[in-house]
């Protein structure tokens, strides 16, 4: 089956999106209902940020044993929706527990629900961010690496290599000891957030309060999925994971319930599109 029609089989299955390019659809609507409407073995890679139960103006706060109850049904219809070597990003943060935990890692709830098996912990560390006065001011989040079969999973290590070597140079018997590409990036990631603020506001900045960075996405999309896979984002807000996808020529799917934020993602992704296409042509030129 070519590209395209990967993409039409979806339409056929959800009926007409919200919007519609060449290589992605947009839809709105519950994730729960729409995921619930698929059948077949779409998505190679979702990567996705749901909301944390903490009273973000997106969501409505929940007794924290219905909010797990709630990831475990949308995080098995992402694994039914899955292809056989396909991935799964999470991107969960902390939440109060009362009597419990000023702010336990949302994985430490999750960690028997998911289906997936899990390949690794990824930390993502970033400046900015509040400050506390009883605790360590909180710096950090969490993307969970997960994959539907351990043994045949995508991992391109040379795609996402840091050229930043301190000793490229150095050697160990006569061979190079670091690979000429770059290092392994490691587990801990650094990545500035998207901030607001007059003074301190991010260039990629939308209304969206809870904006993934383009860099992360790009760097999990490069790692694990391959041109032309499909990637997948339930979770949509803003449109990053469509926008990142669609500058590394994958295909992508999103699903946004909140009627602005699909708008949001719409204009961005045009927009993005239009810079691409710009830079095609620029690249046919020279
Ligand atoms: C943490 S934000 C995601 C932000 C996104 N990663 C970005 O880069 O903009 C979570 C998003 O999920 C949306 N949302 C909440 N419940 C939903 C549901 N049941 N189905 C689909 N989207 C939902 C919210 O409106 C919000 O935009």
């Amino acid at each position: 089956m070519n590209q395209e029609d990967r993409l039409d089989r979806i339409e056929r299955q959800l009926g007409s999106p919200a919007h519609r390019g060449e290589s992605f659809l947009l839809y709105e609507g519950d994730c729960l209902h729409l995921m619930k409407s698929l059948n077949g073995n779409h998505f190679d890679l979702t990567v996705t940020s749901p909301p944390y139960n903490i009273g973000k103006e997106y969501e409505t706060v929940r007794p924290v044993d219905h909010y797990v109850d709630w990831c475990e049904q949308w995080v098995r219809d992402v694994h039914r929706l899955t292809t056989h070597f396909g991935a799964f990003w999470l991107n969960v943060g902390y939440l109060n527990l009362p009597g419990r935990a000023k702010a336990i890692p949302i994985p430490y709830l999750l960690w028997d629900r998911v289906p997936f098996y899990l390949i690794q912990e990824v930390v993502w560390n970033y400046g900015a961010g509040v400050a506390a006065r009883r605790s360590f001011s909180p710096r950090n989040e969490k993307f969970l690496w997960y994959v539907k079969d351990p043994d045949n999973y995508t991992f391109d290590l040379d795609a996402v290599r840091d050229p930043n070597v301190k000793y490229p140079n150095q050697k160990k018997n006569g061979k190079l000891k670091c690979n000429p590409i770059g290092k392994n990036p490691t587990d801990v990631w650094s990545f500035p957030k998207v901030t607001s603020g007059r003074f301190r506001s991010s260039k990629e900045r939308t209304n969206h309060p809870a904006q993934f960075p383009v860099a992360v996405i790009d760097r999990v999309i490069k790692a694990s999925s391959r041109p032309g896979d499909i990637v997948f984002d339930p979770f949509l807000g803003s449109g990053t994971t469509v926008e990142a996808a669609l500058r590394n020529n994958r295909l992508a799917v999103g699903f946004e319930v909140d009627r602005a934020y699909v708008q949001t993602a719409i204009e961005r992704i045009e927009r993005a599109q239009r810079r691409l296409e710009h830079e095609y042509a620029q690249g046919a030129l020279f």
